[in-house]
């Protein structure tokens, strides 16, 4: 039967994350928050909502998200807010305006949770989508970019997710790329009548991304083009020569892919994305992203602090561990083992308090205060397969007792309420 269309339903590319997907979320935050954790990385949560223009400065005035994917907002005050489409910039912000500078280097930040792209709605792209993102501030070392794609593998591995691939590539900085870029110019501008429209319009713009260009007549042209790889400083070359030195000795497999470039603007030397093995040739592949961003810090903060850092989209590693039926719904289902039943209001009342003493005691147990009828009650209990059931009627409250039934024996004793859960637990680790 087809769903009649509600007044209200969620915004286009937004959703309602019910219970069982909420089990992949708590499942990937925690494994990820261990990591943090025991790889010395701090967890701050910066808010949703930043100055338009720290986006503009930073993720690049002329990248697709800054460009069409902001959602941007006016306040009472004049203000001109964004919701934030990624997380690095406002990381570099907080670092700088709650004086981490200060703190012993590097400063390795960990933060989670949901960011907002304007995009077309499509499997792996939602408007509201969720990331896992690791920061190293203050290390120009080849070891950080390992670091983070280190631990991004590894908890991709604990989820049970299999053959991943990292692509990788470097971009140069500023000695280097600006020669490249006038090359590759060059290159394109002679190629401009096969490029798609929107490459037209790149090339005037930010010709790099040409390369990133899906289409394929693009493809075509970008086979041939001049590769930046190629064109690297000595400095540049020597740090990706290590970066893949690492690599190799760690035994990660890696794809040399020299027409990564990424689509923001803040990246120097590496950038790479983790994707899997058999998704290379897809669209909206990656599970994750990153770089170093050397020079981004001094955009916003006015000093040279090298960066590097990795995010990673949840909602598309949940895909990968649906489609591999990895679920982790049981892990977290508590099965109760107890249902108090309660008959009339004083009833309903010192169940309340006696609900509060099993939380106490960490003994889950069902109950159900909006029931009258005890039959009801007992019924579901039976149905839910729950053995032991505590009744609380109003003589029980008189006289502080309580009635505590087996439901598989159907045997029935009175208990005094202040031995009840002591009682409960005995029975529970007898019958483990
Ligand atoms: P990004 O490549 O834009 O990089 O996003 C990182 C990851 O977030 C992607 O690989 C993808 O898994 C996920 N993602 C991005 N957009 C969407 C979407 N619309 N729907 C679902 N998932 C999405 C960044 O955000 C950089 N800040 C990464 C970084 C951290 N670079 C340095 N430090």
């Amino acid at each position: 039967m087809k769903k009649p269309r509600l007044k209200f339903q969620a915004p286009t590319g937004t959703r309602d994350l019910l219970p069982e997907d909420l089990a992949y979320y708590k499942k990937i935050y925690s494994l990820a928050e261990e990591y943090a954790q025991f790889y010395g990385f701090k967890r701050i949560e910066p808010p949703i909502l930043e100055d338009y223009e720290l986006f503009l400065k930073s993720t690049g005035a002329t990248t697709d998200i800054v460009e069409k994917q902001m959602y941007i907002l006016k306040t009472k005050g004049g203000e001109i807010l964004a919701l934030r489409p990624e997380f690095t910039p406002s990381l570099a912000r907080s670092y700088f305006e709650n004086g981490m500078i200060s703190w012993p280097h590097p400063v390795k930040l960990y933060t989670r949770g949901p960011l907002f792209r304007y995009e077309k709605p499509q499997a792996g792209r939602y408007r509201q989508f969720h990331q896992i993102n690791f920061e190293i501030f203050g290390s120009k070392k080849p070891i950080a970019e390992i670091e983070i794609i280190w631990i991004f593998l590894k908890i991709l591995e604990k989820l049970g997710i299999k053959k991943i691939v990292v692509e990788i590539n470097s971009i140069g900085d500023s000695q280097c790329r600006p020669y490249y870029k006038k090359i590759l110019t060059r290159y394109l501008k002679h190629n401009q009548h096969l490029l798609c429209a929107t490459c037209k319009r790149r090339l005037k713009k930010n010709p790099l991304r040409v390369l990133d260009c899906k289409e394929i007549k693009c493809q075509k042209v970008i086979k041939e083009a001049p590769q930046i790889i190629d064109y690297l400083c000595e400095e540049c070359h020597d740090h990706f020569e290590k970066v893949l030195e690492y690599l190799e000795a760690l035994q990660i497999p890696y794809n040399l892919n020299p027409y990564l470039v990424r689509g923001l603007d803040y990246y120097t030397k590496t950038v790479f994305e983790i994707i899997l093995e058999k998704n290379l040739q897809k669209r909206q592949n990656a599970l994750a992203g990153g770089g170093r961003y050397d020079g981004l810090l001094r955009l916003i903060g006015k000093q040279d602090i090298p960066a590097a850092g990795v995010a990673g989209g949840v909602e598309r590693i949940i895909e990968v561990l649906k489609d591999n039926n990895i679920s982790f719904e049981e892990e977290q289902k508590r099965e109760a083992k107890v249902l108090i039943a309660q008959l009339g209001d004083e009833a309903k009342i010192e169940s309340l308090k006696l609900i509060e003493e099993f939380w106490r005691a960490k003994i889950p147990v069902e109950f159900l205060l909006t029931k009258d009828s005890l039959t009801n009650q007992l019924k579901i209990a039976n149905r839910k397969k729950i053995k032991y059931v505590v009744i609380i009627g109003k003589e029980e409250v008189i006289k502080k007792a309580s009635i505590l039934r087996d439901m598989e024996t159907g045997k029935q004793e009175s208990i005094q309420r202040e031995k009840l859960v002591k009682e409960i637990k005995k029975l529970l680790k007898k019958n483990k």
